[in-house]
């Protein structure tokens, strides 16, 4: 299973001083020798973390993992993606008042959108991910879409107390299951911490799980490289690859 490090928090902190500092880009060199399969960061429209500069950085030095693109389906996006040419895109909804990202993309509603944004992408051999919710209709829609892989969105397992962190579980579990029938390739993530990750890093369909505000926040107290090493081993426990 791969573990896509999330950079945005890292900017977020830069961004609380507009000073120079932390620097995600020097982040994510970090994070990739502690063991990150991916670099993962959001260009928000509203550009309150991460800049544009940092991703352009981002891909002149990040040369041994994947650099995955989050950002919404928007005209500015698009012209932004394919001049810097990340390994992938994941499109996620995004809403200007919203604290991080609320719910998946419904790509039941915007399948006809979608199915014509996503053609340049494919055409110039950028994987394309859809974040979506796991339901079933979605991983239909994305995948007659044309996606090449779906995120299930992991934020009400990750918020859900009592029997519902079962039921949410289970939630996730079919719909890997069923998405990875279709042919579709089945990545996770959203408020996965070092508490809640054992569970969905279970899954077996799942080969990827983007995470970021719980690395970043323990990055605080134990640095980054051992931030990363530590929910690293907590995956390969899970996978029993250790
Ligand atoms: N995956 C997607 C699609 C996201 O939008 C985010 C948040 O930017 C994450 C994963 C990481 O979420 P968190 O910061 O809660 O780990």
């Amino acid at each position: 299973m791969r573990l896509g490090v999330n950079i945005d928090h890292i900017a977020t902190i830069r961004q609380a001083r507009r000073t120079f500092e932390p620097d995600p880009v020097k982040g994510a060199i970090l994070a990739v020798e502690a063991g990150a399969d991916q670099i993962t960061l959001h260009l928000r429209e509203d550009r309150r973390h991460i800049q544009d500069e940092d991703l352009f950085r981002l891909r002149r030095v990040i040369t041994e993992v994947p650099i995955n693109l989050e950002m919404a389906a928007t005209e500015e996006m698009k012209e932004i993606a394919l001049t810097v040419r990340p390994d992938s895109i994941t499109l996620v909804p995004e809403k200007r008042e919203e604290i991080t990202t609320e719910g998946g993309l419904d790509v039941v509603q915007l399948k006809e959108y979608l199915t014509d944004y996503i053609k340049e992408f494919k055409e110039a051999g950028i994987r394309v991910v859809f974040f979506i919710d796991p339901v079933f209709a979605q991983i239909d829609a994305s995948k007659e879409a044309g996606a090449d892989a779906v995120e299930l969105h992991t934020g009400e397992y990750a918020n859900a107390k009592g029997k519902d962190v079962d039921r949410e579980i289970e939630r996730l579990k079919k719909s890997a299951v069923y998405g990875k029938k279709k042919g579709l390739k089945i990545f996770a993530g959203h408020g996965l911490t070092y508490q809640n990750v054992k569970p969905v890093a279970a899954i077996k369909e799942i080969e990827e799980l983007n995470i970021g505000h719980s690395i970043i926040s323990n990055s605080v107290f134990w640095g980054i490289a051992e931030a990363v090493r530590r929910m690293k081993r907590l995956i390969k426990e899970v996978r029993g690859e250790v």
